[in-house]
């Protein structure tokens, strides 16, 4: 055969369009040591904390901000700031305790974390789990006060947190300024659900919300520049057009200003790049590495939802194609819904739990939801999909449980499924 001393990885060795600097540097856990266009927030926020270094409690602070807007970035960036102050001056008593509450969502979990994060090297763990919670919460207290120092826990996600498990944990924490002075807690919360906080009780709101500060989306000409800098951080600052990273840059300020989608589109971009083995990122790549992204946040977004949800939106997507795009009340998809959760032999939700859903998939983008007000007639909840009902529906019907209701078509009037 002519070509049989080719071999068969060749074709899937492409040109590497980043050849020097750092692949890393697109990728999602990068931490870049500058951030364009929130320096006056990392200002601001080491403004709030500085009380700390003269061993004062600051102000406990709630950052609030859509997606990928740079919370995070500004708090890891200030902690590294303080982290090398506490590592040049002796007397800085401050800990920075870093809890992601998308991970830690228990009240045990919180507290274990705090408590492990007092401790000095030399002592041992908190156990794992076992302890009853008062113990553990004595604990804490007891370690604060040998440590005598201020604690800063950063609660990333907080919201996720009040949601799951409500907010005693967070009034056992702050309550441990009002029984001890000998050490402190300073909490900062990131969230990025802006009414998280009508969530707590007020006695945990007025004492967790001492400051806010909100973090607006990016605009094209700021995402520009975050992307322009990243491309030099990757070394890829000469391999793209100019017309393709504002592309790109115009394409992540559409969509809600979200700086880790730009930076998601860019390193799409290069790969198809590579693959396609051209040299010059254009606007066509990133154009289709928008698409490549859209798909992949779509299938991942919705095939990680809970049963019900999935059955939900499984409604809404039926409503919709009857309607061929339009919106439909409460109702009507609740009706469906409890027709379909009938069929596949699970018991409905209440309106109210349903209610709550739609909030969370209207959060992550799957839906929009209003609130009509009929006067006093009452409220409906109205909603719409994001995204075509042919493509949600191909999503939950390639599930497992959710395949069985492959055959279920609605009627055109009443909406019951045939
Ligand atoms: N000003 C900036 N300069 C450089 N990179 C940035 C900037 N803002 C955000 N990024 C980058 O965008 C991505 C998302 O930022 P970050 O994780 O801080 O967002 P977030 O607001 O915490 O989002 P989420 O609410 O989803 O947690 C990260 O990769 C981060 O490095
Ligand atoms: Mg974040």
């Amino acid at each position: 055969m002519e070509n049989s001393s080719k071999n068969l990885f060749e074709k899937f060795s492409h040109s590497s369009l980043i050849v020097k600097g750092q692949r890393q540097a697109l990728e999602p856990g990068f931490v870049p040591d500058r951030l364009p266009h929130r320096e006056k927030e990392a200002e601001q926020l080491a403004e709030i904390l500085s009380p700390s270094l003269k061993n004062f409690k600051p102000s406990n602070v709630i950052i609030f901000g859509k997606p990928g807007v740079g919370k995070t970035s500004v708090v890891k960036f200030v902690e590294s700031e303080i982290t090398k102050i506490i590592q040049s001056r002796l007397d800085a008593k401050i800990k920075l305790i870093d809890i992601n509450c998308g991970v830690v969502d228990n009240p045990y979990g919180i507290l274990l974390a705090v408590g492990d994060g007092l401790l000095e090297s030399w002592e041992e763990k908190l156990p794992f789990t076992g302890w009853p919670l008062d113990k553990l919460y004595s604990t804490v207290l007891d370690k604060i006060k040998n440590f005598g120092g201020i604690a800063i826990v950063v609660l990333d996600e907080i919201d996720k947190l009040v949601k799951k498990n409500g907010d005693s944990v967070l009034y056992q924490l702050l309550r441990i300024n009002e029984i001890t002075n000998e050490g402190r807690v300073c909490i900062l919360g990131i969230s990025n659900d802006l009414r998280f906080t009508e969530y707590l009780d007020p006695r945990v709101k007025s004492r967790l919300v001492e400051e806010t500060m909100v973090y607006n989306p990016y605009n094209a000409s700021q995402i520009y520049d975050i992307l322009r800098d990243r491309s030099l951080y990757a070394g890829i600052g000469d391999s793209i057009d100019e017309s393709a990273m504002r592309t790109c840059a115009a394409l992540a300020a559409q969509e809600h200003g979200d700086a880790r989608r730009a930076i998601d589109m860019l390193r799409i971009a290069v790969e198809l790049t590579e693959k396609g083995n051209q040299n010059r990122i254009i606007d066509d790549t990133v154009y289709e590495a928008k698409k490549k992204l859209e798909r992949d946040v779509v299938v991942e977004t919705v095939s990680s939802l809970p049963l019900h949800s999935k059955l939900v939106l499984f409604a809404i997507s039926l409503i919709d194609e009857i309607k061929n795009g339009g919106s439909s009340t409460m109702g009507e998809f609740y009706e469906l819904y409890e027709k379909v959760s009938d069929r596949m032999g699970v018991g409905s939700l209440t309106q109210r739990r349903v209610a709550d859903i739609i909030g969370e998939m209207t959060n992550l983008g799957l839906i929009d939801s209003k609130v009509q007000s009929f006067g006093r007639y009452g409220r409906t909840t109205t909603v719409s999909l994001n995204y075509s009902s042919t493509k949600i529906k191909e999503i939950l019907l390639a599930d497992e449980i959710l395949g069985q209701l492959k055959d279920v078509k609605p009627a055109q009037k009443s909406l019951p499924v045939s």
